[in-house]
């Protein structure tokens, strides 16, 4: 028999699946998750916490596996659909973070760049026009620390500081989004990396760490279809505005204004999820370890949407 494998991240929700869905165990697929069943709570928990990535369903069930994906997602978007917000934002970003998980493993593909952008505008619609759903998009924690998890994290809180500044022309929040959701691109070839606190890493595994705003830059540089602003994104996210960050040592008025942007995301994220500093103490934390390398504004913005969302 033939398998296709899909992501992971797009089964969320309460929508029963209308297909067989199989999980691979060395050369065998098993069945995981039978027709009629659906992807809630405790049984995607339990999928995360073994760091699955990929399933797989039967070839021929393709077209029905495409036809939830679509009417999963038109649901979720649907600001009318009366279906409960927290099901709706748990759609929304395994949606976006499977968008990511795309385009970080093959960017060099223009339509799913192009899908991650359309994307990327439709989410900022999604938050900026339901009142909870950047904290229940906020309050999805990342058990597997995954890279494009931690994208939409960083996603979610600078579309949430660029609303509280009102400095951005409106047409830029779309970029942002999106940059913001792609801005580690270069840590796809060390996945593992991401995820050592920075104060365990050895002097070997920092320098390599610290790589990663030039590698991911430079591997899409050349292509055309990703937006110029995005690549300065993934090149400058690391940068501080006093100078002190990598890897160009730029200071802020040598940055893209949406890169200070997710740089300040970026740190308070990388917090949290990385380095392990609890939730409730990372207003605090982001306070006296930041205060100088991003914009004061910003991180007491970030400290308020931290309070107003986080549980
Ligand atoms: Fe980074
Ligand atoms: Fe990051």
């Amino acid at each position: 028999m033939d398998y296709v494998s899909l992501r992971v991240s797009t089964l969320r929700g309460d929508q029963k699946i209308d297909f067989n869905v199989f999980v691979k165990i060395g050369e065998k697929h098993v069945l995981y998750l039978r027709q009629g069943d659906s992807f809630e709570g405790a049984r995607l928990q339990r999928l995360k916490e073994k760091k699955l990535k990929k399933m797989f369903i039967l070839n021929e069930d393709e077209g029905k596996y495409r036809k939830y994906l679509q009417q999963n997602i038109e649901q979720a978007y649907d600001n009318k659909s009366g279906k409960d917000i927290s099901v709706r934002s748990e759609i929304v970003h395994g949606q976006q973070q499977a968008n990511s998980e795309e385009v970080f493993e093959n960017p060099e593909d223009a339509a799913s760049y192009q899908n991650t952008k359309t994307m990327a505008g439709k989410y900022v619609d999604f938050l900026l026009s339901n009142s909870t759903a950047v904290a229940n998009v906020m309050n999805i924690e990342n058990i597997d620390k995954n890279i494009a998890h931690h994208g939409v994290a960083v996603s979610t809180m600078a579309v949430a500081l660029a609303d509280k500044l009102k400095t951005l022309p409106s047409d830029q929040t779309q970029i942002l989004a999106l940059g913001a959701l792609l801005h580690d691109l270069g840590h796809h070839e060390h996945q593992t990396l991401i995820s050592i606190p920075q104060v365990q890493m050895t002097p070997e595994q920092m320098r390599t760490y610290r790589t990663h705003p030039h590698l991911g830059s430079e591997r899409v540089k050349e292509l055309k279809h990703f937006d110029n602003q995005v690549i300065r994104i993934i090149r400058e996210h690391e940068e501080c505005i006093d100078g002190s960050g990598y890897p160009g040592k730029l200071i802020e008025k040598k940055q893209d204004p949406l890169s200070v942007i997710v740089a300040t995301c970026n740190a308070l994220d990388r917090m949290i999820t990385f380095d392990n500093v609890p939730r409730a103490e990372a207003k605090k934390r982001i306070m006296i370890d930041r205060v100088g390398k991003h914009p004061l504004i910003h991180i007491q913005h970030l400290g308020d949407i931290l309070k107003e969302n986080i549980k």
